[in-house]
């Protein structure tokens, strides 16, 4: 049976983005662009950052977990200004089962640019065609209808709703919606 192919966050490019490791450097516009704002992180398991400091422990905790083969999360970096403007992260990792679950933030000050749909489209497609995954899914807050779009046009098909519970933050439980994405799927990117 073929084996995934975890090489950890590997370089990935789009057009208008290149998909990179985060580097101590990018601090800065992380914490601006999404982790001091709350619109951000309104329907999502994280809580707002309080300080740039605070940015920077988590940056550190993350460059750390390059080391391993089965962590992947990417900054989005804007190829003409250089800047750092979302990220995407891989989660629950079940590698007998070759499923994986994805997640992702764009800058509010670009948001409707179809942004996470081109980055969105571009991990899916390493994922499974790449790293070999068979299923890839992706959950968001019900009232997130943004997100729920966005999963649409990257091809992903809604399964159910689902309660979950959002750890992270409050530790509250939250109607989602589930969808997922086959790696043999009948959708053609
Ligand atoms: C969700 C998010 C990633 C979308 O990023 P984005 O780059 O703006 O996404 P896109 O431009 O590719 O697509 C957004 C779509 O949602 C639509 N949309 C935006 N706000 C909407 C709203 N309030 N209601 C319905 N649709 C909405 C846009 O019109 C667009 O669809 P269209 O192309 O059919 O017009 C961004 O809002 C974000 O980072 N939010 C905070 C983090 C987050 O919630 N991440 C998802 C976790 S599940």
């Amino acid at each position: 049976m073929e084996k995934l192919i975890l090489s950890g966050t590997v370089q990935l490019e789009t057009s208008r983005f290149i998909l990179r490791k985060f580097q101590m450097s990018d601090a800065h516009d992380i914490y601006t662009n999404w982790l001091s704002d709350n619109d951000s992180a309104k329907y999502n398991a994280w809580k707002v950052h309080s300080s740039i400091e605070v940015t920077k422990e988590y940056l550190s905790d993350w460059i750390d977990y390059y080391k391993k083969n089965d962590y992947l999360h990417w900054a989005v970096v804007d190829k003409g200004t250089k800047e750092v403007i979302g990220s995407v992260t891989v989660s629950n990792i079940k590698k007998r089962k070759k499923y994986c679950e994805i997640g992702y933030t764009i800058a509010k000050k670009l948001w409707n640019q179809g942004i996470a749909t081109e980055v969105l489209i571009r991990a899916l497609n390493y994922l499974t065609m790449e790293a070999g995954f068979e299923k890839v899914c992706a959950l968001h807050d019900i009232r997130n209808t943004a997100s729920g779009k966005v999963m649409q046009k990257a091809g992903m098909k809604f399964v159910k709703n689902k309660m979950q519970i959002f750890f992270n933050s409050s530790n509250f439980i939250v109607k989602c919606c589930l969808y997922e994405y086959q790696r043999y799927g009948d959708t053609p990117l």
